[in-house]
């Protein structure tokens, strides 16, 4: 059979434009086996493996396409932009300025300039390039969130917000720049009065109400004490946001819930007992917790449940759970037939105010000989149990979580204060607690 290069060529090309990433990758690597120098075929995969996050190879399909075609803008805007995203922003600048220097009101590359700025904290010359771009690409939403980033650590806290929420307007309401806009309210919002931001809420209110995401934030900006639980689709367009920088972000802010599970799982349960038992992960995230779980010993079986879609797919490239599960915490309990020996939970109690209800299920879901070992984040602000706080994340009395334990069938083997992570330089405080069934 002859092979028709040129029409595999346009079908794998035609197939990564709908978005049919997997097969267009598998046909690329098929017609570069006959026809190695394929030069759009190649550029195809460097594009694909880009997408993929999986940027060594970007770069390697990129140098081939460089190395066949020769030098030109183009293949220096892949170059420029793969090195910026493995935070090699010497080699990232060296290409934006080689297409700056034939180009210099090249968008593509004075945004890239402006992103490697921001990402190095040099506020001051990312400033200079956006409002220069605001003149050459004034209607991209992206050129005024950077500004509002730049503004807010550079102290210009109503250029930033003001800034925010022309990136709204301007993508008409992208979630993106929603998320932007209440992570600006609410950080303005610690330093000055709820009365300085509450005009900027109502506006976006009024406007936006309708979005999860700004619902949640105006509720929590505002502190709404009607609220008992987080909103499910305001999570799941959060945490889908955050996923693929989550690990790394997480990092930054010294976060060893994972690791503090961890040692309580170490004092408790033998590496022999943990490797016959079933472990439920609840909110496993990106599976932080199931790592340090399987760094000591695999169990027999590890199930993770989150929400998050985007946060799963990070999860499952671990390697470390038997199934992971897309649902709501407390949807998966009520349905789910089977036991668990171990019950996990980092951080996610911090998205329910009211734990009722979701430890009732818990209770009903381990087994009679299980454990159940979870974080919560103190209540430091006021005496009610709970308390919803303006980052919208809940923080619970002691107390409160000890009743509500007991009121469900369960005692508190141990409990112990610890610092969790820190939040704006400052020390979140909470607590490990380690729960059996009553007997
Ligand atoms: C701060 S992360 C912690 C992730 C992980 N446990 C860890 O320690 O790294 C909280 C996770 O809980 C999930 N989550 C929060 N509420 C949830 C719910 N009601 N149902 C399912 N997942 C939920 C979120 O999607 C998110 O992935």
């Amino acid at each position: 059979m002859i092979l028709d290069i040129d029409n595999l060529s346009k079908r794998a090309l035609e197939l990564y434009k709908k978005q049919k990433y997997v097969d267009s990758k598998q046909l690329s690597l098929d017609i570069l086996e006959t026809n190695s120098k394929n030069i759009s075929v190649i550029l195809n995969l460097g594009n694909i493996y880009f997408l993929e996050e999986d940027y060594k190879k970007a770069l390697e399909y990129y140098r081939r396409v460089q190395k066949l075609s020769g030098d030109d803008i183009y293949i220096w805007g892949n170059l420029a932009n793969t090195y910026l995203q493995m935070k090699k922003y010497f080699r990232a600048t060296h290409y934006c300025w080689k297409i700056l220097k034939q180009d210099p009101e090249n968008v593509f590359a004075l945004n890239l300039q402006a992103q490697i700025h921001l990402e190095q904290e040099n506020y001051g010359d990312a400033i200079l390039i956006l409002e220069h771009l605001k003149a050459l690409d004034p209607l991209n939403p992206w050129v005024y969130n950077n500004l509002s980033q730049a503004f807010f650590y550079t102290g210009k806290t109503l250029e930033a917000l003001d800034m925010a929420w022309t990136a709204v307007e301007l993508s008409s309401g992208e979630d993106c720049h929603h998320i932007n806009l209440g992570y600006t309210l609410y950080e303005i919002g610690l330093e000055k009065t709820i009365g300085f931001i509450k005009p900027y809420i109502e506006k976006w209110e009024q406007k936006y109400g309708d979005n999860p995401i700004v619902k949640y934030f105006a509720d929590s900006l505002k502190g709404n004490t009607e609220i008992i639980k987080t909103d499910t689709e305001y999570l799941k367009k959060i945490f889908d946001s955050f996923a693929s920088g989550f690990d790394e972000s997480l990092a930054k802010l010294d976060y060893s819930v994972p690791k503090k599970i961890l040692q309580n799982i170490k004092k408790n349960i033998s590496k022999k007992s943990l490797k016959m038992m079933r472990v439920l992960d609840l909110g496993c995230g990106t599976g932080l917790c199931g790592k340090f779980l399987s760094g000591y010993a695999k169990p027999h079986i590890l199930t993770g449940v989150d929400l998050s879609e985007k946060m799963l797919e990070v999860a499952k490239e671990k390697n470390v759970y038997n199934q992971l599960i897309c649902e709501d915490i407390e949807t998966y309990l009520q349905h789910s037939k089977n036991f668990s020996d171990l019950i996990i939970a980092g951080d996610v109690f911090t998205y329910f105010g009211d734990l009722f209800s979701v430890f009732k299920q818990i209770s009903k879901h381990l087994d009679s000989h299980g454990h159940f070992i979870f974080s919560v984040t103190e209540n430091q602000h006021n005496d009610s149990p709970w308390f919803l706080h303006s980052s919208g994340r809940f923080q619970h009395k002691e107390e409160y979580v000890k009743n509500t334990l007991e009121k469900c069938g369960l005692k508190v083997e141990e409990n112990q204060h610890e610092i969790l992570r820190t939040e704006a330089g400052k020390k979140v405080w909470g607590y490990i607690f380690i729960a059996s069934k009553i007997k």
